[in-house]
């Protein structure tokens, strides 16, 4: 009989994509850029499952050109990259990665925040600079954390756990908006308070987005809701590229309407927008807030746990651990 084969479409841990050479034709792309559209579908040729990042796109014309897909595996948590109901509709079972990267990806919104907020970026730039001459009463004085108003909007595992260090470790008051709200011990154990989205923008001294990107939250963020917020807040961006207006953050920063913005995440990333490079209020980074080491291979082994599954081996053969379309599986 033969062996199924995957498409593993980046290059990743050796040791965890050899989890699946007992059991399958392992194909590889060894390279650290996604690749082309038309070279992922020439690739994925004869493929029964794929093993994918958040970069790839699985779309309807590929799972068409792609008769033998059975599983499409991710890496990441978010999955906006993947057409859910065009891979149900070709009997493609889709599995993400939650849970692994929740603490790893709340240390770096959290990080990311204070760098901002207390200008950690600026500061160390004007310094590698040489244009350091003496200590200055207000040089680089940004706003406090502590004790200060964290905002959160989207309230899912990534959102609580950032709370939960803003709560206990930072003695912050948190707001949150969600489409639902959270059990009520929750939001006693998170010092946590609902919020309407303008209530919310109002209130935050530090915003930090984590809420998935759809169409219902692209543009969430936009010049109106920067209008409402305080002339000294930060906006902090761990959620992708999309859910905050680029263009109209760039222009917020500019006129002060608030103070700072540290991002991860950008629209068209890896471009940027060349009027956020500009400014000098606001930290960037690139796409980096899972990226530890064991989060980064943790996040890995469940897709390949996933893939496993999916294509019928192991203890969880037909019930991948984190389907997305588990109802694929079941038909
Ligand atoms: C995720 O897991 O969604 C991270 O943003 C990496 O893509």
């Amino acid at each position: 009989m033969t062996r199924p084969t995957v498409f593993i479409a980046r290059q990743v841990f050796g040791d965890i994509v050899d989890r699946l050479r007992p059991h399958f034709d392992v194909r590889t792309h060894d390279g650290d850029a996604p690749l082309t559209q038309p070279a992922l579908i020439a690739a994925l040729q004869g493929c029964a499952g794929v093993f994918i990042t958040g970069s790839e796109k699985i779309d309807a014309a590929l799972l068409d050109a792609c008769p033998q897909l059975k599983a499409v595996c991710t890496m990441a948590v978010g999955y906006n990259n993947i057409d859910v109901p065009a891979c149900s509709a070709h009997g493609v079972v889709v599995t993400n990665a939650p849970g692994v990267l929740t603490e790893t990806t709340a240390d770096f919104g959290f990080a990311l925040m204070m760098a901002t907020a207390r200008r950690i970026a600026e500061g160390e730039r004007f310094l590698r600079e040489g244009r350091w001459k003496h200590w200055g009463v207000d040089m680089f004085a940004g706003g406090d954390v502590h004790g200060a108003t964290l905002g959160i909007l989207g309230m899912g595992r990534i959102g609580q756990a950032i709370a939960k260090r803003g709560h206990g470790g930072f003695d912050m008051k948190v707001a949150y908006h969600n489409r639902s709200h959270l059990p009520a011990e929750s939001e006693v154990s998170l010092g946590a308070t609902w919020m309407t989205l303008p209530e919310l923008l109002r209130a935050a001294d530090h915003l930090v987005i984590v809420t998935p990107y759809t169409p219902e939250t692209h543009h969430l963020v936009g010049a109106a809701q920067l209008a409402l917020m305080k002339p000294t807040a930060t906006l902090t961006n761990i959620a992708r590229g999309g859910v905050v207006d680029d263009a109209a953050l760039a222009e917020a920063l500019a006129a002060g309407t608030i103070a700072a913005a540290g991002l991860d995440v950008f629209e068209g990333e890896p471009v940027v927008n060349p009027a956020l490079l500009a400014l000098r209020n606001v930290v960037l980074t690139p796409h980096i807030a899972s990226a530890s080491v064991p989060t980064r291979r943790a996040m890995a082994n469940l897709a390949v746990d996933n893939l496993l599954a999916a294509l019928g081996v192991g203890p969880d053969a037909g019930k991948p651990p984190t389907a997305l379309n588990p109802e694929v599986l079941r038909s």
